[in-house]
């Protein structure tokens, strides 16, 4: 049986990654993660490839991106955090898939980024005040792309035992 594509979309720091992983396993479905995808393609990390070729770039080349796995199925995608903000891209992922938006308060998200091993490109160098307030503005932003998500994860529905549920049940 073929099934759509699971994008997991949200703010950095929201555990896009770990959570599609364990779906991925969970579910015996293959892993795609858009920034390492984005980074063996170009031979580069996200931050030489941002600081090299600008941001611009980088949007590029996630939309090129998601225009090649959108041709495919059975996949776990776990996105950048920009990667659903732009009308095309959030749209070509509910045409073509299932999308699921983590959210987290500017709060939660941020204490979630302070305890992350990795660095995050958009938030090198920031004091913990510059960070709090980038973070909230920068979430304004983008929500009403994340909000066009087929569902908009919080609090408990976030625990993997029911977005696993939510699977299942909606025969995803
Ligand atoms: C970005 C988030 C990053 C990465 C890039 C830009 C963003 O991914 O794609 O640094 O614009 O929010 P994570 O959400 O995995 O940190």
């Amino acid at each position: 049986m073929d099934f759509k594509n699971i994008y997991l979309i949200g703010f950095m720091g929201a555990g896009k990654t770990t959570l599609g992983k364990r779906l991925s396993k969970k579910l015996h479905r293959s892993f795609i993660d858009t920034d390492h995808f984005i980074s063996e393609q170009e031979q580069s990390s996200i931050e030489e490839i941002i600081k090299n070729e600008g941001m611009a770039y980088f949007r590029q080349l996630e939309s090129d991106t998601l225009n090649r796995i959108k041709e495919t199925k059975n996949k776990i995608v776990s996105t950048g955090g920009g990667f659903a903000c732009s009308s095309s891209n959030i749209n070509i992922m509910n045409d073509t898939g299932i999308t699921l938006y983590l959210q987290y308060t500017p709060g939660e998200l941020f204490n979630r980024l302070q305890r992350a091993k990795k660095e995050r490109p958009l938030l090198l160098n920031m004091q913990p005040k510059e960070k709090m307030f980038f973070i909230r503005n920068l979430l304004l932003e983008r929500e009403k792309y994340y909000k066009q998500a087929h569902h908009t994860l919080y609090g408990e529905s976030l625990k993997f035992i029911k977005i696993l549920d939510l699977i299942k049940h909606n025969n995803y």
